[in-house]
């Protein structure tokens, strides 16, 4: 099995590289208006930004941000399938122009905005990202009235074009099943708080330049993928920065494709990609490992699980997780072409056995008593 990710250096206001639904989902995280660290981005796609802003203008500063942000949802919409999800990571901004300081939502702005083009909303995930850090909070201190909340969330809103999703073929039920996750996994994975993330932390340096990644967690790319898309599909990022996305999309064998319009990530994505395999194949074994330990609390605590996987014949806890599979990655290569080639190992690596040796189990460190790992 191969999966090809195409990295493409443009302004993704426009993708006509990409044609008309042949996307079937959007993950993304845009520049965030009024936030400063991006205010000379949104200025070279409106010199109109910058004009707003020195004339303290901050609503209109905001709106006109928010319109050129509009141009790429109105594309996403283009090209993706009906039927197709978006997801959109953005954090609202607090900031003081002109002595007034004020909330700018972006997130309500960008609802209203894809509820327009023709998108339906579903519901949100707030990804709450706690700070300890000792000045996070704002405003007049322990005197009343003057003092702010702290803002410690970011939204991840989740949009569908259409209706929903037919899988109407033998094979595509087959890959739809193939793609499903385990019982436990949903049940943390499809709960509108997520507490478990981490930010990361912004070390990418490029060419000397004010680090302005800017990215989001691999967990928060891979996870959403495997919600709302299954094996083989198309995954577009058209603010792609450090590729993360396009990681993510390696490791769940996903095709994809990334835009940005800043080519001096290109070295960096390139490089980190051909590197991951290692921390790709870690990050699967650990979901297996995971399962593992959930298995076995949930046995010794309760009961057996009622069904057994058939490709790993491990314990599962329905009938949805029998065609279960998650490749290891064998290789990532990058052509002339632009783009990565990524090969899956064929047939599943790990093969559970019976005992209590634990044979090569180089990638998984814990497992439960009953089922021991082994790579081959
Ligand atoms: C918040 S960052 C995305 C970070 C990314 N999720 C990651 O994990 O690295 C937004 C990115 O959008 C890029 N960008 C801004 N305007 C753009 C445009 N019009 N077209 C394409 N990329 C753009 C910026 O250069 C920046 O890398």
């Amino acid at each position: 099995m191969h999966t090809y990710h195409k990295l493409i250096w443009s302004d993704s206001r426009n993708m006509s590289a990409v044609t008309d639904e042949s996307v079937d989902l959007v993950i993304t995280s845009p520049p965030y208006p009024m936030i400063e660290m991006w205010d000379s981005v949104f200025s070279q796609l409106n010199p109109k930004v910058s004009e707003a802003l020195a004339r303290n203008q901050g609503d209109q500063a905001f709106e006109l941000m928010h319109q050129e942000l509009d141009k790429v949802w109105h594309e996403s919409f283009r090209v993706l399938r009906e039927g197709g999800f978006a997801c959109i990571n953005i954090g609202d901004a607090t900031r003081t122009i002109g002595h007034r300081f004020q909330l700018y939502s972006n997130h309500s702005r960008i609802l209203t905005s894809f509820k327009k083009i023709g998108f339906d909303t579903l519901p949100v995930i707030i990804w709450r990202k706690q700070t300890n850090a000792p000045n996070k909070f704002m405003g007049s201190g322990m005197l009343p009235a003057g003092a702010y909340v702290t803002l410690e969330h970011e939204y991840i809103l989740i949009f569908r074009k259409g209706t929903k999703r037919i899988f109407q073929k033998p094979e595509e039920k087959l890959i739809r099943q193939r793609s499903s996750f385990f019982w436990e996994e949903r049940n943390k994975w499809f709960s509108d708080v997520w507490f478990d993330l981490k930010g990361v932390s912004q070390g990418i340096k490029l060419n000397g330049a004010r680090d302005r990644s800017a990215a989001f967690p691999f967990e928060l790319a891979y996870r959403l993928i495997n919600m709302y898309s299954v094996q083989s599909d198309m995954v577009l990022d058209p603010f792609m920065g450090t590729g993360t996305t396009i990681l993510a999309a390696m490791a769940s064998c996903r095709n994809s494709i990334g835009i940005e319009i800043d080519a001096s990530f290109g070295e960096y994505i390139v490089r980190s990609a051909i590197n991951s395999v290692k921390d790709i194949n870690r990050k699967i074994s650990q979901r297996f490992s995971d399962h593992f330990d959930f298995v076995d609390e949930y046995q010794t605590k309760k009961s057996p699980l009622g069904y057994v996987n058939k490709h790993y014949k491990f314990p599962v806890m329905t009938r949805q997780e029998i065609e279960l599979n998650i490749p290891y990655i064998s290789s990532i290569t990058y052509n002339d072409e632009k783009q990565f080639c990524v090969v899956y190992s064929e047939n599943p690596i790990i093969r559970v056995i019976e005992g209590n040796t634990i044979e090569n189990s180089m990638e998984i460190k814990r497992t439960p008593k009953q089922h021991r790992l082994a790579l081959v």
